[in-house]
């Protein structure tokens, strides 16, 4: 059904030990051979490994979709998209409406992801394989979900990078319509307005819901310091569950209008949160952080290269050194990461490094990891970017 496309020995070990990703120069077939974005059989000395998408120019040239001989039709993203519905809903009440359907590689659909908010899918197409075959996986979703809109949020940069053609805008109604007014999701029964067609990645950092949880439940009669605040995710969650009282700090003039509306969505006394429009480094540097009893420190990617992580590292240092070194006993922090290009050791190492500089008695209370309807891959640390810990200072 589709052309043969023969690897070397290294990549054979990799593609069986579950690594997702074939690069260029483990491809011993002539790459002129195959068109971008087409499916290709894999083999490594004559036999069989698997079914992947080819980007003939790029180095990362397969990806992997499974290690069965299939075919790649509507049928086949049809019972995929059954499959992960009915997986993902196992770990999710009738009280949040809004959760990651499809994670890319770790969902074995290399490139795509789709996340479910009422009824609304929002999708980015971040490899050739699924650029090319939008319109079955739009039809796909339409048969097995039936919204009321789907919205194309891919990074613009990426039909470059993937050598396909651009379509000119970033955020694009595929299917339905959607209101002018931003639309209301709940998660645990906590009401947000989320921005499907502007906001941050598709509208809502849905891979923070399980930490949220974990704040939430400790926020009692707490002042809660949220540094990177969004849209008001941890505020809220604090807010709703006894905190006393809260600041939130992001730079985004948008994201925290958004906030604002989003305590009085919840009925919650505006005055209980402070919105703070600041740097997050001017703030832990400059403000007195000894007044709370929980800090929650979630920024950006620092870096999204390899060749930037050494500048993430130092920025990731200066915030949680900076955090702890400040803090009042018996605080706890809840600090994240959410680039892959610092691995899980590499923050470990931070954490460690910062609590040694604060002179800090510090408990690690727990590690967090993402949540379930964002898996993971065994040796394919690109799907585990999110890690975070629970810090109790003394
Ligand atoms: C990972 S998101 C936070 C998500 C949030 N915790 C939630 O649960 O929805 C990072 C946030 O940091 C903000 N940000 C980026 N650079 C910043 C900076 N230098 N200082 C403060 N906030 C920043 C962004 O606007 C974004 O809202």
């Amino acid at each position: 059904m589709y052309k043969k496309l023969e690897v070397n020995p290294s990549a054979r070990n990799a593609i069986q030990s579950g690594h997702p990703w074939i690069f260029s120069g483990k491809i011993m077939s002539a790459l002129s051979d195959y068109e971008n974005g087409e499916c290709v059989y894999v083999y490594c000395e004559g036999k069989f490994l698997g079914t992947g998408f080819i980007s003939p120019e790029n180095s990362i040239c397969v990806r992997m979709i499974s290690r069965s001989r299939l075919e790649i039709n509507r049928e086949f993203f049809i019972q995929k998209f059954i499959q992960m519905q009915r997986m993902k809903k196992m770990f999710l009440s009738d009280k949040t409406n809004m959760y990651r359907l499809c994670f890319s590689e770790a969902d074995f659909i290399p490139g795509l992801i789709v996340d479910y908010y009422n009824n609304n899918l929002v999708i980015q197409t971040n490899s050739a394989g699924v650029i090319k075959r939008r319109d079955i996986i739009v039809e796909a979703l339409k048969d097995v979900l039936m919204p009321v809109s789907i919205i194309d949020r891919t990074d613009i940069d990426t039909y470059k990078l993937e050598h396909c053609e651009n379509p000119s805008l970033e955020s694009i109604l595929l299917y339905g319509s959607l209101p002018d007014e931003i639309p209301v999701m709940k998660e645990n029964d906590i009401l947000f307005y989320v921005d499907l067609k502007n906001g941050h990645k598709t509208g809502f950092y849905l891979d923070q819901r399980e930490n949220r949880e974990l704040i939430g439940g400790i926020s009692r009669d707490k002042s809660v310091l949220n540094l990177c605040s969004y849209t008001g995710g941890f505020t809220l969650y604090a807010l709703l569950n006894g905190a006393g009282r809260t600041v939130s700090v992001d730079v985004s003039g948008k994201a925290l209008d958004l906030l604002e509306r989003n305590i009085k969505l919840n009925k919650i006394s505006p005055e209980k949160n402070e919105n703070v429009k600041e740097d997050l480094f001017e703030y832990v540097t400059n403000y007195d952080l000894e007044q709370f009893g929980i800090i929650i420190i979630d920024p950006p990617a620092f870096a999204k290269h390899v060749s930037d992580s050494r500048q993430a590292e130092k920025a990731y240092k200066y915030i949680n050194a900076g955090v702890l070194k400040k803090v009042k006993p018996e605080t706890f922090i809840l600090t994240s990461s959410c680039t892959s290009v610092v691995n899980q050791d590499m923050f470990a190492e931070i954490i460690e490094k910062s609590i040694r500089d604060s002179r800090r008695d510090v408990k690690i209370i727990k590690k967090t990891f993402l949540p379930a309807d964002h898996p993971a891959l065994f040796h394919f640390k690109e799907t585990e970017y999110l890690k975070s810990y629970l810090l109790y200072v003394l």
